[in-house]
């Protein structure tokens, strides 16, 4: 008997990840675990402790002593605290790159993210799922968008949220982002080998979940 598939979906900052890989695991009936929301929950407390983001041993010393959970995707709470909105700030999103950068702190990350994936039946979205966290992951997704697009999405995101943001300053960091996502010696963002890469620029939300839904059927797979 099947507990169900391992399925990686990896990619640059608003691909589309997070709302594809929700649904693709509401369809399924699997566990969806955002794994950006652990990085930015460390990055929160970092920033309200006073830690430098650009500090590894004290923000190694931080990730073990903080209680992450991400419940069902919905949820992000920290050491008890519903964090799910504070972590969505442009403060965090400016910091969190650098954070994710310490080695220390990925280690307790990929550790504590293996874990929640044990058994299967998993949707697991990220950066470096398939080529570091699971890399045996029965199906692997990279979805990218063009730039232009990407910021586009997080602007609405944000708004949507009440913050006010330039659009032309949103794209310019989040390039930052991705160029220290990639570039970083740690488990950097890259495609891994035997990813089914996806590119959403122009695509309906529906229209990728039901490509990477018809990618899960049995025998559809690479593995
Ligand atoms: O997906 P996101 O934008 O919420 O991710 C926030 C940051 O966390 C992102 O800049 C890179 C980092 N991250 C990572 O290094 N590894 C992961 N598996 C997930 C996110």
């Amino acid at each position: 008997m099947t507990s169900g598939l391992s399925i990686a979906v990896d990619g640059p900052a608003a691909a589309g990840k997070s709302t594809v890989a929700r649904l693709l695991a509401e369809r399924l009936g699997y566990r969806y675990v955002d794994t950006g929301a652990m990085y930015r929950a460390l990055t929160l407390k970092a920033l309200e402790c006073g830690v430098a983001p650009d500090d590894p041993p004290a923000l190694e010393a931080l990730a073990r002593s903080t209680v992450i959970a991400v419940e069902a995707g919905l949820r992000t709470v920290m050491d008890g605290r519903d964090v799910s909105e504070a972590i969505r700030s442009p403060e965090v999103s400016r910091a969190v790159s650098l954070v994710a950068m310490a080695p220390g702190v990925r280690r307790r990350m990929v550790e504590a993210q293996r874990s929640l994936a044990a058994g299967g039946g998993v949707v697991m979205e990220g950066r470096d799922i398939g080529t570091v966290v699971l890399p045996l992951a029965d199906r692997k997704f990279f979805l990218t968008a063009s730039s232009r697009e990407r910021a586009a999405r997080r602007h609405r995101e944000l708004q949507d949220r009440g913050y006010r943001v330039d659009l032309a300053a949103l794209e310019a960091e989040m390039a930052l982002r991705d160029r220290l996502d990639s570039e970083r010696e740690a488990d950097p963002l890259t495609p891994a080998g035997d990813a089914v890469q996806v590119d959403t620029t122009g695509k309906g939300i529906e229209q990728v979940v039901g490509e990477l839904l018809d990618l899960c059927r049995p025998g559809d797979g690479r593995r």
